[in-house]
């Protein structure tokens, strides 16, 4: 899969802009604050569904206009694709090649990214939030299913949650409780099978990247960890297992007024050589090991999906060492590559490279 071009209107500092990519390796190169990011940020929202700076669409539009329309132009499954969104009166409407799509989640999938920036560091250092982010945002977009499972799963927590903390709290709160537990379970179930599943691959592809980076001296472990404890479970004996806890903790989680089981406390314990790297890694191998988190997602998605996704790398290789960035601009083969950079010597031995200068929101292809 990959971006053949983006055209964005009143799209932060972009008044108009028409950008066309190559399949390969692309280079956003300029200063700061031109409009680099701000391009990452509009076709990884097609992947996502939202700002990954959490921004809303009135911060998004250009200041004085509260309106943008972006058009991704893409070659998936061997033909050309296109996706839109426009934001207009307060509203958004989004198409799928020209077809009105009438609810976020059956956009997402249709377009796959891995975005990557410094921030990724969070992803070792950061709480289990950072972690379960990562696994929803890939699985959202890699396995049919999986985001409507999700969004299902976190209204019934709210709706439980709204009976747990209930003043008077009555036999009837609780065969309520009790009703949404059983459809909490099955939810739940789906998502554990599914992440579970993802975390052994992903582990498989982290320590391919990360041996080929240290050659050999360095491997990494992942570890799911969440509220059961079922190595070869069937998803009926999840179901079980989350349907006991659930029903037998109601006074507790009365008293703490919240739902204290679920996927939505899942967590991934990353080890490398064995010890916690949380704790005990240096910057430079948390850097290896979130790069290698963000190519294995790459790996993971062409697996479920048969075409590998866009990389859209954020002002990372500057934080990389020579051998880390080389890499990165020559050994990905058959991936395309969008990268934001402020240095204008790139070099790159065995691909060329698409050089996109970027200056006050316009976009020019200087080869
Ligand atoms: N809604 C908006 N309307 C107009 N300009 C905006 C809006 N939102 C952001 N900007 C501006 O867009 C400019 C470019 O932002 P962007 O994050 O793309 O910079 P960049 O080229 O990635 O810079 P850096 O190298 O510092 O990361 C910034 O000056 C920012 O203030
Ligand atoms: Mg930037």
């Amino acid at each position: 899969m990959y971006c053949r071009s983006i055209v964005l209107e009143n799209y932060r500092n972009i008044e108009k802009a028409s950008i066309e990519f190559s399949p390969g390796v692309n280079v956003l190169i300029g200063n700061n604050a031109q409009g680099k990011t701000n391009v990452l940020e509009a076709i990884y929202t097609f992947a996502r569904g939202k700002s990954f700076r959490g921004a809303s669409d009135r911060e998004i539009a250009t200041i004085g206009k509260n309106e943008y329309f972006n058009t991704l132009n893409y070659e998936a499954e061997g033909r050309e694709q296109q996706l839109s969104i426009r934001y207009y009166e307060g509203a958004k409407v989004r198409h799928h090649n020209r077809i009105k799509i009438d609810r976020l989640p059956d956009m997402i999938g249709r377009f796959r990214a891995v975005f990557f920036c410094p921030d990724h560091l969070s992803l070792i250092k950061g709480g289990a939030g950072e972690r379960r982010s990562l696994l929803n945002i890939a699985l959202s977009q890699s396995m049919p299913g999986y985001i409507k499972w999700l969004s299902n799963y976190n209204a019934i927590v709210v709706n439980r949650n709204t009976l747990l903390r209930e003043e008077n709290f009555s036999a009837k709160n609780k065969s309520q409780i009790e009703a949404w537990s059983l459809i909490l379970a099955n939810y739940a179930a789906d998502i554990y099978m599914a992440r579970k599943d993802y975390i052994s691959r992903l582990e498989y592809y982290i320590n391919l990247y990360i041996n080929e980076m240290t050659r050999g001296a360095e491997s990494v472990s992942l570890r799911y960890r969440c509220d059961i404890d079922d190595k070869e479970a069937t998803k009926e004996k999840v179901i079980q297992d989350y349907t006991s806890l659930l029903l037998n903790n109601i006074e507790k989680e009365k008293n703490a007024k919240a739902t204290l089981y679920g996927i939505h406390r899942d967590d991934i314990i990353i080890k490398l050589n064995g010890v916690n790297s949380r704790n005990f890694t240096s910057q430079g191998q948390q850097r290896s090991i979130a790069l290698a988190i963000k190519l294995a997602e790459g790996e993971i998605s062409r697996d479920l999906m048969g075409e590998y996704p866009v990389f859209l790398f954020d002002d990372v290789l500057s934080e990389l060492d020579d051998s880390r960035k080389n890499y990165v601009l020559n050994a990905l083969e058959n991936r395309q590559i969008i990268i934001t950079s402020c240095e204008k010597d790139l070099f790159c031995d065995d691909r060329e490279i698409r050089k996109i200068y970027v200056e006050k929101g316009k976009y020019t292809i200087l080869q």
